[in-house]
């Protein structure tokens, strides 16, 4: 297992929480001194919620502001002293080369984990990523059904195998995250049955992380009871006015459904 999980987990075990925040805070470019307000604000916001979540996401909106080796630093820095890890969700969906290089300016800058889409495939595409993070002990996490309506039109296309059999994309990719030995699989809980499926192929070995949940409509326990192991939860703790209420409300939710 890599380090990656074994810190989630613990964080998971620690804090009661399945709760993963997805940082995603932005401010209007042009406003006075947006960067500096902008950190500040999601440094408080993760302040606030440490101690209710398992780990931290980051998304664009933080990352193209303030910049991965300079003001992001800071908020890498907080959740390190929290003890949180830290996945960096630009899922990568590239050629090779610049995949690599990708991971390993993430995992440098201090990322636990990072989620990639295994639309590109293993050979001169995702195949150095998995090098790259299990030489130093850091996780891949792959997109095998996302959330938004439009995902049936590719992770839930009907494909035909080698051998003639036919089954859903998203079944395959769930299939090659245990062959290319992912370390989580996200699989949107607006989706549930979805979740189950992902579920019957993945096991326990594999967590199933769930974004969507709140407003893109997604239902804690329909999402938990399918299979779900962490929900990505974003604007529902962020946009709230007190977001430390938000966060443990949506994790003893959960925790009535787990436990
Ligand atoms: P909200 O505000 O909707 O944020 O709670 C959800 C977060 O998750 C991301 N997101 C996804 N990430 N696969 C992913 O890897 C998905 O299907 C998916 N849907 C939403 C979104 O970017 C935000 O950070």
């Amino acid at each position: 297992m890599s380090l990656f999980r074994e810190k989630l987990e613990k964080c998971a075990r620690e804090k009661e929480s399945r709760v993963i925040l997805a940082l995603d805070l932005s401010l209007p470019v042009g406003e006075k001194d947006f960067k500096k307000k902008l950190l500040k604000k999601a440094r408080w916001v993760l302040s606030e919620v440490s101690e209710y979540v398992a780990g931290i996401k980051v998304n664009f909106q933080l990352l193209l502001p303030l910049g991965l080796f300079d003001g992001l630093q800071l908020l890498i820095r907080d959740a390190s002293g929290y003890g949180l890890p830290l996945i960096a969700d630009f899922k990568l969906n590239d050629v090779e080369h610049t995949n690599e290089w990708a991971s390993r300016h993430f995992f440098d800058a201090g990322f636990d984990a990072l989620i990639a889409n295994p639309f590109v495939g293993w050979k001169g595409g995702l195949e150095t990523v998995f090098g790259v993070a299990k030489k130093s002990e850091r996780g891949v996490i792959l997109l095998v059904y996302m959330s938004h309506p439009g995902a049936n039109e590719g992770y839930g296309q009907r494909v035909v195998g080698e051998d003639g059999t036919i089954s859903f994309q998203y079944e395959v990719f769930a299939e090659r995250a245990k062959s290319w030995g992912a370390d989580g699989v996200v699989v949107g809980a607006t989706q549930p049955k979805m979740v189950e499926r992902v579920y019957q192929i993945v096991g326990r070995k594999i967590p199933i992380f769930s974004p969507g949940i709140g407003i893109q409509g997604g239902v804690i326990s329909e999402a938990f009871r399918a299979g779900t192991t962490y929900a990505i939860v974003g604007r529902s703790i962020y946009e709230s006015e007190d977001p430390r209420k938000a966060a443990v409300e949506i994790k003893e939710k959960i925790n009535e459904v787990v436990k």
